[in-house]
């Protein structure tokens, strides 16, 4: 089963290498234009020289290996812009589902309640996403933003990242030991 969880600041450099690991057409998709491998290090430098401004949510499958990755953006006290890429082998399975979930959870917990998502204004399935979501799109020519003001944090809003976590936290573990055990017998 998949399982998302969010990196820690030193696991920073999956997110690259996922993002690498992606077909062209993914990328226009994910960052709205043709891009190069040499723009994702030059967005990693960036991310590391401040990463107090950056979260990501992955997704790892039952080897756990990366399957999805969700970036969120401080960019400003109370607002975090999203983007969000699948494996294209893995779509259609509820993973950006997970990832829109959990992401949604940690920023009204921290309160930055101002959600935002630039797409391109074809791209059907994150439009369908985050609109499902609840964020409002609305399109210039071939570029949408998508916005959307999350209630503010409250006991139940904790109680269900806590629960995420700990289901999450379970199945990651689970998972560990059937790889390790079939690692093992592999042998
Ligand atoms: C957009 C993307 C992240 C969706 O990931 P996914 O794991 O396939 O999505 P899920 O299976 O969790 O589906 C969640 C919702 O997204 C929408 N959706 C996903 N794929 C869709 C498709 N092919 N057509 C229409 N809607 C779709 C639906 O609303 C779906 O909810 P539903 O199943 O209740 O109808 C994935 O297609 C992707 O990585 N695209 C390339 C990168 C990109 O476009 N990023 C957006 C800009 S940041």
């Amino acid at each position: 089963m998949i399982t998302v969880r969010k990196l820690l600041s030193f696991e920073f450099s999956k997110f690259g290498q996922f993002m690498k690991s992606l077909d062209e057409e993914s990328l226009k998709m994910y960052f709205g234009m043709a891009t190069s491998k040499d723009y994702i290090d030059s967005l990693m430098s960036k991310v590391n020289s401040n990463k107090l401004m950056h979260d990501f949510i992955i997704a790892e499958d039952e080897d756990l290996n990366i399957v999805g990755v969700l970036h969120l953006a401080t960019i400003t006290e109370d607002k975090m812009e999203i983007a969000i890429a699948v494996s294209p082998h893995r779509r259609k399975q509820g993973i950006a589902d997970k990832m829109m979930t959990m992401a949604l959870t940690i920023c009204q917990n921290k309160n930055k309640n101002g959600i935002f998502m630039h797409c391109l204004s074809w791209n059907k399935p994150i439009v369908n996403l985050v609109t499902k979501y609840g964020l409002k799109v609305e399109r210039d020519g071939t570029d949408a933003d998508a916005y959307v003001k999350l209630p503010p944090a409250a006991l139940d809003s904790y109680f269900k990242e806590m629960l995420l976590y700990n289901q999450n936290l379970f199945q990651r573990n689970l998972n560990f030991g059937t790889h390790f055990l079939r690692e093992l017998s592999s042998y």
